[in-house]
């Protein structure tokens, strides 16, 4: 054989190892395996430092005299203490331990918590738990969907609530108002008006009042 027809012999092959390797997904990116366990932890231990930096926002809030603001701000932190009670069912029953770091809220005016809380939330909303659903999705974890579907749902209305409230910063002064907590999923919401939970379906008596 003569060297160019070796070469092109040897060109072929390789061609032929690409035909029967991009079809069988050797060079197809790795499905992520078992993410889903971190990720849990990962939630876990966001929502748990959400609850106690949105408890220090409220006793600003009402140091500052937006007492309708404290109690936003105490809603969604009984909402985040119930989305991290729901991962961490999750984590137990995967076999994890579920585990938190509290760091030192940074508290500054409450118009700046409330920006804080808004960065927060739309990034939960948006990047991080649309992330872990589809690692989720494809590990086909139904229990960790469900309970990243929750806070995912809660997150974006609490963001919602977070944007109003600093738009109308003035009218958050004065005493405080009743907001209702589904106890399932942690939705956020000022006006009871329907029979089951809009997020999660749950009955309407499953709402806790938090002022
Ligand atoms: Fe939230
Ligand atoms: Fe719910």
């Amino acid at each position: 054989m003569t060297k160019s027809l070796k070469s092109l012999v040897s060109l072929a092959l390789v061609f032929a190892l690409v035909l029967v390797a991009v079809p069988t997904g050797a060079f197809a990116a790795k499905p992520p395996a078992d993410k889903t366990l971190d990720n849990l932890m990962a939630a876990f231990n966001g929502e748990s430092n959400a609850h106690a930096r949105y408890l220090a926002f409220a006793e600003k809030a009402d140091e500052e005299g937006y007492g309708k603001a404290a109690s936003l701000f105490r809603a969604a932190a009984r909402a985040e203490e119930i989305h991290a009670g729901n991962h961490a069912r999750v984590i137990k029953a995967m076999g994890g331990t579920p585990k938190a770091t509290i760091e030192t809220p940074g508290v500054k005016t409450t118009a700046e918590n409330l920006q804080a809380a808004i960065d927060g939330e739309s990034y939960e909303r948006d990047t991080m738990y649309p992330k872990f659903l589809a690692a989720a999705r494809l590990e086909r974890n139904a229990d960790a969907i469900e309970t990243f579907n929750y806070a995912k749902t809660a997150e974006a209305e609490h963001a919602r609530l977070y944007q109003e409230a600093l738009d109308n910063l003035d009218s958050m002064k004065g005493a405080g108002v009743t907001y209702y907590v589904c106890a399932v999923c942690g939705f956020t919401t000022t006006n009871l008006d329907f029979a089951k939970c809009v997020s999660c379906f749950s009955p309407k008596e499953k709402y806790e009042a938090v002022a």
